[in-house]
């Protein structure tokens, strides 16, 4: 694969289908780059949820002094709200970033298609979904990607650019020189099960739920361990409350399915109650931990 290819002009606009947890983040990503950002949500309120969010989060570094208000100012002054999806017309980079369902984003991307330039490039921020099996879904195929940013997307610079089996290498090396211009830090790979990063994060989850299952052990305990003694930054529990079961949820029985219902990436009960009682983790208040009272405890 070829990096040769040239970033796009922080010009071109950049729509972004989605303002919930990463399409928000998203959005700020390619505005703090320079880009007009189009952002659009099926139910208008996520666009203001999404902005008055970005809002509150710069508002913070302007307090700590680490950027300007006129810098915060700029950055939410690209991202412009998009109503309805028939205006994406301008946008040369759609980047989506809504519900983790293949029919759901199939239907998108064939009114996307439909509405923008015939050389814009189509990229979905699915965590686990066959790029392949999606990009099928369009008339030009060749054209579509994975982009697949971490939470929180402002924070972290990873990005798996994943092609699928008829993604042009130039499309994938146009979107790496753009993540890495926009200050990420560009991975290829290929449209595997869970790509790089959710692949390996699986048993971590996974085996964290037998544990809970089997009532070994306490999320709080599991969670204290794998920070304290094994050094990681966040024990499993915090992230998936982080990550929202739902989205985990629905990346691990996709994962589970693509690889032909491998037990080892089994979803657990555990997971699926947490969904059906609507407790999804940071989002909604309550996952593992409740909210209300304050961050997860540091050790049990
Ligand atoms: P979220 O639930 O926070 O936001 C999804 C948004 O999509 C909601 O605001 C919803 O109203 C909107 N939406 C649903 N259907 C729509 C449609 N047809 N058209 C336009 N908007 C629609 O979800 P989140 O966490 O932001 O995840 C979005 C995508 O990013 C998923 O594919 C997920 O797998 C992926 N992802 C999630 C990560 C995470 O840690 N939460 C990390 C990396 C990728």
């Amino acid at each position: 694969m070829t990096d040769a290819a040239a970033a796009l002009a922080a010009t071109v606009p950049v729509a972004v289908i989605g303002a919930g947890t990463m399409g928000s983040g998203i959005a700020l990503v390619a505005a703090k780059a320079g880009h007009p950002v189009l952002l659009h949500d099926a139910n208008p309120q996520a666009i203001q949820r999404g902005i008055d969010g970005l809002r509150r989060d710069l508002d913070r570094l302007v307090d700590k002094g680490k950027i300007s208000a006129a810098a915060r100012d700029a950055q939410l002054g690209r991202i412009t709200p998009m109503p309805s999806i028939d205006d994406i017309g301008p946008a040369g980079f759609v980047i989506e970033a809504i519900i983790e369902d293949f029919s759901v984003k199939r239907d998108l991307f064939r009114r996307v298609e439909a509405a923008v330039a015939p050389n814009a490039i189509l990229s979905t921020n699915t965590s686990s979904l066959s790029v392949t099996a999606l990009a099928a879904v369009i008339e030009r195929p060749e054209r579509f990607l994975g982009v697949h940013f971490f939470n929180p997307a402002p924070i972290l610079p990873l990005v798996e650019i994943v092609s699928g089996h008829v993604t042009a290498p130039a499309v994938a090396a146009t979107a790496f020189a753009t993540c890495r211009a926009w200050g990420k830090t560009p991975v290829h790979c290929r449209s595997t099960p869970g790509f790089i990063v959710n692949r390996v994060a699986r048993p971590f989850y996974g085996e964290t739920l037998r544990l809970i299952a089997e009532g070994a052990a306490t999320p709080a305990t599991l969670d204290a361990i794998l920070r304290e003694a094994g050094g990681f930054r966040m024990g499993p529990c915090e992230l998936m409350d982080l990550i929202g079961h739902d989205v985990n949820y629905a990346v691990t029985r996709t994962v589970w399915e693509l690889l032909f219902q491998d037990p080892r990436y089994k979803p657990s009960l555990v997971q699926k109650e947490l969904v059906d009682s609507g407790q999804l983790g940071r989002k909604t208040g309550r996952g593992f931990y409740d909210y209300a009272k304050g961050a997860p405890p540091p050790v049990p």
